[in-house]
């Protein structure tokens, strides 16, 4: 069966999509589900917060957009049993300027995924992909919308959040008529929350009359485990399994996961 294959996705810069991404990806492991991670952001947060090497040897995405390795080289297994990673590297920032005149440059990454999956062996193909998108909406994240099905959003709910929505569902909307049909807006996740304020609840509900019925049930609290455990190289749930950061990624992983069938042991 073919992965669910999923863009996290916010031109707006310290939301949460990389956080999202490795806790989501860590959880929905832990609930039994094979996950492919991809940085596709050349800050490589994500490749340092599972890996928590600095200075990766080896072919990253960016070999891979550039055509120069298939995807299968660059996939590295990280530190939680069931999340492997395709690495970033700084190198990337130059592949928007490189690829500008790449003939079919905005389906690199789609067919270079199509490419692993059709390869690999039915008990190793992911179920399930999550790309992180650098803060724009340039080349790299319009490959990651067109490689995916669907597109979740994390957004820190300020007064300012809706700001870049809008903006943000125009390219959805874009992409979904010109070079994706079958992407849809799988949902908005609420990352950094703290619940005490009015303003979360005022921003939330704007957010929901704005675009009804996309607002995820599960709130991403403020907890500062969640900004500690990129530094250590693991995921919330080995570096504070305890904590409400671990709790509120497994409520989202169970979330986003429900409706799948859950395998035995979730
Ligand atoms: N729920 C949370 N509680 C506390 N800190 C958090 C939480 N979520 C994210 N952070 C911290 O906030 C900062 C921004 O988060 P993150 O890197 O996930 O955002 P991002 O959207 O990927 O940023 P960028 O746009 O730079 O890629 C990081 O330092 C992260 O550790
Ligand atoms: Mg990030």
């Amino acid at each position: 069966m073919a992965p669910r294959v999923i863009a996290i996705l916010n031109q707006k810069g310290g939301v949460g999509k990389t956080t999202t991404t490795a806790n989501l990806g860590a959880a929905a492991a832990r609930l039994g589900r094979r996950v492919l991670a991809c940085d596709l952001d050349p800050q490589a947060n994500l490749t340092t917060h599972l890996t928590g090497d600095l200075r990766r040897e080896g072919p990253s995405v960016y070999d891979v957009l550039r055509g120069d390795h298939p995807l299968a080289d660059a996939v590295r297994e990280t530190s939680v049993p069931g999340l492997s990673l395709v690495p970033s590297h700084l190198d990337l920032a130059g592949a928007e300027m490189e690829l500008a005149a790449a003939v079919g440059r905005e389906q690199l990454l789609r067919d270079a995924l199509a490419g692993f999956l059709s390869g690999a062996e039915d008990g190793r193909r992911p179920e399930l992909v999550l790309l992180d998108c650098p803060p724009s909406l340039g080349l790299l994240s319009l490959n990651a919308l067109v490689a995916a099905g669907e597109v979740l959003v994390p957004l820190e709910p300020t007064f300012l959040a809706l700001q870049g929505l809008a903006k943000l569902l125009e390219v959805v909307d874009l992409v979904r008529r010109r070079l994706n049909p079958g992407l849809r807006l799988g949902g908005i996740v609420a990352c950094l929350v703290d619940a005490r304020t009015t303003l979360t609840a005022e921003a939330l509900a704007e957010v929901e009359r704005h675009v009804p019925g996309k607002l995820l049930r599960t709130r991403i609290r403020r907890n500062v485990r969640l900004a500690e455990a990129p530094s250590h190289g693991r995921s919330i749930l080995d570096y504070a399994p305890s904590s409400r950061g671990a709790e509120d990624y497994l409520a989202l992983a169970r979330e986003v996961l429900g409706g799948e069938g859950a395998p035995a042991d979730a």
